[in-house]
Parts: structure tokens; C-alpha cells; sequence
């Protein structure tokens, strides 16, 4: 046993790696990382942690969304729940297969749904234009603490139906699931360290109780009235929301800023052209790739692109190399609002990807539209720093300006 999975030989011909992906440096700058992962072949294998690693967007691919060969229910992260117990009962939507899986997925697809995001719009805008208003009167602003991690903290928890708000806790908490996934690192412990006092308010304000009668955590308990899923069920899809809800979309603000204050001839486009701003989100998703990279195991002996893999084998997804191989897209460490990038794997791709995109695009994209009407120029006043984390790549600070339209 290897952090919690079980330790394998290197396959035939895949070249062994001697890296450390959970690198803090690594994790905060990952662009050679992920060009030399991708230049050694299909997979390497990296004997720190046991694993085979993939970067190329077609083996990503395909390992991530083979969910009959390549399982989540075993864990998205470095431990295997067939060998070793979790920090937490794993996710009844993430960490299971189908046909369990498509039971609770039938009911997250429904609160989460396109019409369910629409209806949305109008009152994310409001709330993003009063807040790009205050930002405006400012020399200068902390993008990530005053604007990135604002706004999701106050949509989201409304539009859940949440009757208390802990905007650290719910940050720390993202921070947490996510960090769970990489190997027993500093990250990982300092995370856990937050445990005792976060985990028993999260799963507070999952209870029925505490979520007000209208809103996606009241929706989900319908679900458990019809005899759908059960009560507790209901309650554990509730933790799903605010595990999956709150870093990913802090991070996908955060970062769609970062490139537009780094390319501001690309920010002159969207100015321009408003209607990119659909676009040019998937750009920033796939030119940041908010979750790096995610496991799965191998339920079975198999075979990809020629390489043999032995069940048991944990397979770490790096979203983000995929995110920038050359082959699928030209020129992929240039930042191109008039790309079109379909098929990034930013959210995921197969029965698991992501329940939430709607909602993101939806929550992105009122900030996208309240800045470029009112924004003129957005300017980066010092260093961006990267907060490492073992699954999620997102800015820790970043210094700006907005001048008026
Ligand atoms: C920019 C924002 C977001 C990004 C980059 C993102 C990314 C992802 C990715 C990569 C997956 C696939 C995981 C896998 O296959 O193992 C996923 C799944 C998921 N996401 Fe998101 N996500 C975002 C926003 C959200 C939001 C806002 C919510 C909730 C409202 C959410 C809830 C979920 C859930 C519950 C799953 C599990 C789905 C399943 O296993 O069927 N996500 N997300």
C-alpha cells in the first residue's frame, strides 16, 4: 500500500517519472509540468506515489470517462475506498458508478438544470453589478478575497436556500475536499487540521431544518418526499452542493480575471464584442483548468492506447495538460477568446461531468457581463500569487484596478 491505494510496477514501456506532482511550486506554476507529462508518452509512470499519470488530451479522455473500466466509486483521489476508509462517507453522486450513480444524478440533473440556471440570471446580474459598482470606487482592489470570494458566497448560498452563511467556513470547507484528494503532504494535513471545526457546521446546514423552503436544498429534499432518495440521501446531496459549489466557481472568477487583466487586447474583444463572453469562459476553463487534475481506478485488467494497466491501478487525470495539448488545440498556451474550445475536459466529461456547469456558467458569466459593461480597463497592480492545492489550481491574491467605462 501507497497513500492508501495499492502499489503497482511500472507496465511495460511506460517511462517511470521521478516528480512530485503535489509539488507546492509545481502546483502553483504546473505549465512544464504538464508539457513534459505529455511529451513522455500516453502515461508515466511516477514511483513517489505509485501512480500512472496521463496529460494527453485523448487518453485523458478516455480514461475519465470510462466509468465501467475506470471507477470513481473507489475514490477521485489517491486512496482507494476498497483499501482504506475515507476522511468522510464518500459522495453518493461523485464516488459511485452507475447504476447507483444515475439514481441520484437523475435528481441533481433536475435542481441543476439549464431552465433552473436561467431563471437565475436576472438576479445574479443585479447582485454582480452592485458589486463591480463598489469595486469601482476604489484604487485598488484584492481580487481574489474581495471580489472572487464574494460573490459565489452570496449567490450561491442564497440561491440554495441557506439560512446561515459562513463565508469562511464554506471556502475552507472546498479547500478541504479538494486537498483530501492529494497524498498525506502539508496541504492535505493542514486541511484536515480545519476538520473539527468546519465539518460539524457544514453538515449542520445540510439538515432540512436549516434550509429555507425554497431553493435547490429544499428541491433536493423534495425529492426525498416523493420517494426518490431517502432523507439522509437528500442530506448528503445537499454536502455535494457545497463541497463542489463554492471553490470551483471562486476559482473560475478568479481565474477568467487573471486572463483578462494578463491579455487585456483579448478583454478589448469582449469590450467590443459581448457576445464572446460566452466563449471566452470555456477559454478561461480550459486555459486554467480550475480542478488540475482528479483519479480514478481501474476496476479491471485493461489496455489504453497500448499500455497494459492492472486493476487496482490508480490513474491520475491531469485535466490540466489535457486542457493544453498542442495536437487538440494550436497555439494552446495562448489565451484566445475567439477560440472555440470544445471538448476541454475543465468540467469534466462522461455520466460524472459536471452536475453544476450550468449554474457556474450562469454565476461567471453575470460577473463577465457586469464588468465588461462597466469596465473599462482592468489593471493587474502587483504579483498574482497561485494558492496550491492538491486538486483545485486557484489564485490565492491578486492586486487590480477597474477604471470606468
Ligand atoms: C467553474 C466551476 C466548476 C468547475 C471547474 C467544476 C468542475 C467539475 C469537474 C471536473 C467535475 C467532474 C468530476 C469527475 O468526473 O470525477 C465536476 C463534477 C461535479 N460538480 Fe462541478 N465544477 C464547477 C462548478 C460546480 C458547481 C457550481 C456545482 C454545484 C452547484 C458543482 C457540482 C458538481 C457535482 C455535484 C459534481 C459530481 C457530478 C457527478 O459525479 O455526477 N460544480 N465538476
Amino acid at each position: 500500500m501507497i497513500e492508501g491505494h495499492a502499489a503497482i510496477e511500472p507496465p511495460p514501456g511506460v517511462p517511470v517519472w521521478d516528480v512530485d506532482p503535489y509539488d507546492p511550486q509545481t502546483l502553483a506554476d504546473p505549465d512544464a509540468y504538464y508539457a513534459e507529462l505529455r511529451a513522455k508518452g500516453p502515461f508515466v509512470y511516477i514511483p513517489r506515489y505509485s501512480v500512472l499519470a496521463c496529460g494527453r488530451h485523448q487518453e485523458t479522455q478516455e480514461v475519465f470517462s470510462d466509468w465501467e473500466r475506470f471507477v470513481s466509486s473507489r475514490g477521485v483521489g489517491l486512496q482507494d475506498f476498497k483499501l482504506e476508509t475515507p476522511w468522510r462517507s464518500p459522495s453518493i453522486i461523485l464516488e459511485v458508478d452507475p447504476p447507483a450513480h444515475s439514481r441520484t444524478r437523475k435528481v441533481m440533473s433536475r435542481v441543476l438544470s439549464p431552465k433552473v440556471a436561467n431563471a437565475l440570471r436576472e438576479q445574479f446580474l443585479v447582485a454582480a453589478n452592485k458589486l463591480v459598482d463598489e469595486l469601482l470606487e476604489k484604487d485598488s482592489f484584492e481580487a481574489i478575497a474581495e471580489l472572487a470570494e464574494v460573490y459565489p458566497t452570496n449567490v450561491f448560498p442564497e440561491a440554495m436556500g441557506l439560512r446561515e452563511v459562513n463565508r469562511r467556513f464554506l471556502i475552507d470547507y472546498g479547500a478541504m475536499v479538494f486537498n483530501a484528494l492529494g497524498p498525506d503532504n502539508d496541504l492535505r494535513r493542514n486541511a484536515m487540521a480545519m476538520g473539527p471545526e468546519i465539518v460539524p457546521w457544514i453538515t449542520r446546514q445540510c439538515k432540512r431544518e436549516n434550509l429555507r423552503q425554497e431553493g435547490f436544498g429544499a428541491e433536493i429534499y423534495a425529492a426525498a418526499d416523493a420517494g426518490e432518495i431517502s432523507e439522509d440521501e437528500a442530506g448528503m446531496l445537499v454536502r455535494s452542493l457545497l463541497s463542489a459549489g463554492v471553490d470551483t466557481t471562486v476559482t473560475g472568477i478568479g481565474s477568467a480575471l487573471w486572463c483578462l487583466a494578463t491579455n487585456p487586447g483579448e478583454y478589448e474583444k469582449l469590450k467590443e464584442n459581448p457576445k464572446l463572453l460566452r466563449p471566452a469562459f470555456e477559454e478561461v476553463l480550459r486555459f486554467t483548468s480550475p480542478v488540475h487534475s482528479f483519479c480514478r481506478t481501474a476496476d479491471r485488467d485493461t489496455e489504453v492506447s497500448g499500455v497494459e494497466i492492472v486493476a487496482g491501478t490508480k490513474i491520475l487525470c491531469v485535466l490540466g495538460a489535457a486542457n493544453s495539448d498542442e495536437t487538440r488545440w494550436p497555439d494552446a498556451g495562448r489565451f484566445d477568446v475567439n477560440r472555440r474550445p470544445t471538448g476541454h475536459l475543465a468540467m469534466g466529461s462522461g455520466v460524472h461531468g459536471c452536475v453544476g456547469q450550468n449554474l457556474a456558467r450562469a454565476e461567471v458569466g453575470a460577473v463577465l457581463t457586469a464588468i465588461v459593461n462597466k469596465v473599462d480597463k482592468i489593471k493587474l497592480n502587483g504579483p498574482a500569487r497561485w494558492r496550491p492545492n492538491n486538486a483545485i489550481h486557484a489564485l490565492d491574491t491578486m492586486p487590480l484596478t477597474f477604471t470606468p467605462r
